[in-house]
């Protein structure tokens, strides 16, 4: 396959976590400068009490007491000063981290293949992208990673200064550290179940969230509400137990045990500072200032085990971010269609359009992966500005032809052309610029139907939208509205009756200016008079263009040169109307079933 897309390797987040902070060195060192001199200047208060304590007490010094207690008040507001720049900064490397990461999977996704998308949730998505890369970036990275790099050089200097004032007692302080880390360790597995089991939660109570408000009304319809009321107390409850012991367990790592672990060293301190007093090898004034440096030696362990509990936890996001990332893309090949650049709707008005597409079909076989067939060694072709017409029983691989097309499936054998060149080595964004398709379930932004029709074009060229909704016979309806083209339809168009929905389908396909159209119509009934409207609609976007109109009732298609008759993903029939009510097969049988509306053939 020529693909240029398919060859790259997939990304993964920590790669990624990588290079977006070595983009961010320079903040982050400026970060670290800060971390220096706040630390520098935090370091100096117990210093300052043992100045204090052992000098300017003892000699009376008036000066010096004063100078010392004016530093003592100047130090925690310089302090508070560094911390929020700190604060700052490592908020926006960490959010940089984040942004990074949801925009190469935004990006991913939007171009995954349909079939490796459709094994995930939406909800899983949202929440991949919304909490998973966040927790990865503002609060693994932000919260914890960066100010590890400040906590180690916070302990550095804190240490320093203990070994300074009494190393002996220093070696001493130094064993709690071996302590936690041998304790969290026997932890870990129990830390990474426990978070999976979080955001394995987390995530399906967003999924359900996402599927129960667009199915509202077949929830009533079944009066299915106490059923939903009780699923989500359900969820409810796993949710709130999950997030107790969590809460607990984090407690217990982040504070219980650094505490217990530092009460316990702190003790050992006091007993043996005692003792050195004792002995002459230690003032009173150094030993309180050992003592001073202890929380802070202990505000770091906090830190460190934290963030090793944290990185259980991103690591168990990331392998979700990291599951999105391993679906393969669309296969897209290189080569553009010659036409392209006519057909496009920069065309002039005086340069003629190009004819319809031809499309080509040998020997498509595909299937959904489910065991059943989608298409069973299809062979046909549709020749420039024909009108083919597709037919079948439910289920029968009509859609999926459809699909097919459009490339939003690859076949698994067999090729299909279009214009004589292989849909493998045609670029998507070249094949689908060609085709306008109005497919079998519409999907429509809550925005305005002007900027629906004119969708994704930003500029809103209010000619050539209404010249698309007049020839999809809708433009009478829009322009009935009080706020004409400028209402706004509701999330996915469901303020628009069936008819009103696939005529400005046919508007924004039109819009396109395509050269191939692809009708997939709706199996939701529609009365003779809006019928007649869609089928107007149609004939008149079809001039000029090939048209491949998949159709559930008859008459849509009595106007088309051919009719295929799908069955089982295969072709049953094939011929014009009249060669195949002759045959007194398939087609006969449909067209019998439905003749009461259609008009009356001798046979
Ligand atoms: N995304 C999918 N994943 C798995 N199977 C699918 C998928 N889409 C369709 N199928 C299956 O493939 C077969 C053909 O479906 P298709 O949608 O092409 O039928 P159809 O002829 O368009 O039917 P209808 O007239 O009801 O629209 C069916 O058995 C269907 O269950
Ligand atoms: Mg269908």
């Amino acid at each position: 396959m020529s693909s240029s897309v398919n060859a790259e390797e997939p990304r993964t987040s920590f790669p990624l976590i990588k290079e977006e902070l070595k983009k961010q060195i320079p903040r982050i060192t400026l970060l670290v400068a800060l971390s220096l001199i706040g630390t520098g200047v935090g370091l100096v208060q117990p210093l300052l009490f043992k100045h204090l304590l052992d000098t300017a007490i003892p000699a009376a010094d008036v000066r010096l007491i004063g100078l010392l207690l004016v530093g003592m008040v100047a130090v925690p507001v310089l302090s508070a000063g560094f911390n929020s720049a700190n604060h700052y900064l490592r908020a926006y490397i960490g959010e940089g981290v984040a942004q990074r990461l949801r925009q190469e999977l935004f990006d991913h996704l939007l171009f995954v293949r349909l079939a490796d998308l459709e094994q995930f949730k939406t909800g899983e998505h949202i929440y991949r992208l919304t909490r998973s890369c966040g927790l990865i970036g503002e609060v693994y990275v932000g919260q914890h990673l960066l100010p590890l790099a400040m906590n180690a050089i916070l302990l550095v200097g804190t240490l320093t200064a203990m070994t300074w004032l009494h190393w002996r007692l220093s070696l001493v302080a130094l064993l709690a550290f071996p302590l936690s880390f041998l304790l969290t360790r026997k932890t870990r597995n129990y830390t990474q179940s426990l978070y999976r089991d979080l955001s394995n939660t987390l995530e399906s109570g967003e999924s359900y969230l996402n599927e129960i408000f667009p199915g509202l009304r077949t929830v009533r319809a079944l009066n299915a509400q106490a059923h939903e009321k009780d699923r989500w107390r359900e969820w409810l409850t796993a949710h709130r137990r999950i997030k107790a012991t969590v809460s607990a367990f984090h407690e217990m790592i982040r504070i219980v045990l650094p505490e217990s672990i530092n009460y316990v060293v702190a003790g050992l301190i006091f007993a043996f500072g005692a003792f050195e007093i004792i002995q002459g090898r230690l003032t009173i004034g150094s030993l309180v200032a050992f003592a001073a440096y202890l929380p802070r030696a202990y505000a770091v362990l906090q830190t460190l085990l934290g963030t090793q509990v944290n990185l259980q936890e991103a690591r168990i996001n990331a392998d979700k971010v990291d599951a999105l990332f391993a679906l393969t893309r669309e296969p897209s090949g290189d080569r553009a269609l010659p036409s392209d650049a006519v057909s496009d709707e920069r065309r002039p008005a005086n340069v003629a359009p190009p004819p319809g597409a031809a499309l080509a079909f040998n020997n498509v076989s595909f299937d959904y992966g489910r065991g059943d067939f989608g298409a069973r060694d299809l062979t046909f072709r549709v020749e420039p500005g024909e009108f083919v017409g597709i037919v079948g029983p439910s289920g029968g691989g009509k859609s999926t032809i459809i699909d097919l097309i459009m490339g939003f499936y690859t076949p698994r054998s067999g090729s299909i052309a279009l214009d004589g060149i292989d849909l493998q080595e045609l670029s998507l964004a070249s094949l689908r610029s060609q085709i306008g398709l109005v497919s079998q379930d519409l999907f429509f932004w809550n925005d305005s139907i002007s900027r629906n029709i004119n969708y994704p074009r930003p500029d809103e060229d209010a000619g050539a939208v209404s010249e698309a909704a007049r020839a999809a016979q809708i433009d009478e309806f829009i322009t009935g509205l009080p706020r004409d083209y400028r209402t706004v339809i509701g999330e996915r168009g469901l303020t628009l009756s069936g008819g009103e929905r696939q005529r400005l389908a046919i508007a924004r396909a039109l819009r396109k200016r395509p050269r191939l159209l692809l009708f997939d119509e709706a199996t939701s009934a529609l009365d003779a008079l809006t019928e007649l409207k869609v089928r107007t609609a149609f004939e008149q976007a079809r001039a000029g263009r090939t048209a491949i109109v998949v159709a559930h009732r008859l008459s849509t298609i009595l106007a088309a040169d051919r009719i295929l008759v799908i069955d089982q993903g295969r072709i049953v029939e094939t011929g014009s109307r009249e060669e195949l009510l002759t045959l007194r097969g398939l087609f006969h049988d449909l067209y019998k079933a439905q003749s009461f509306d259609l008009p009356e053939i001798a046979l």
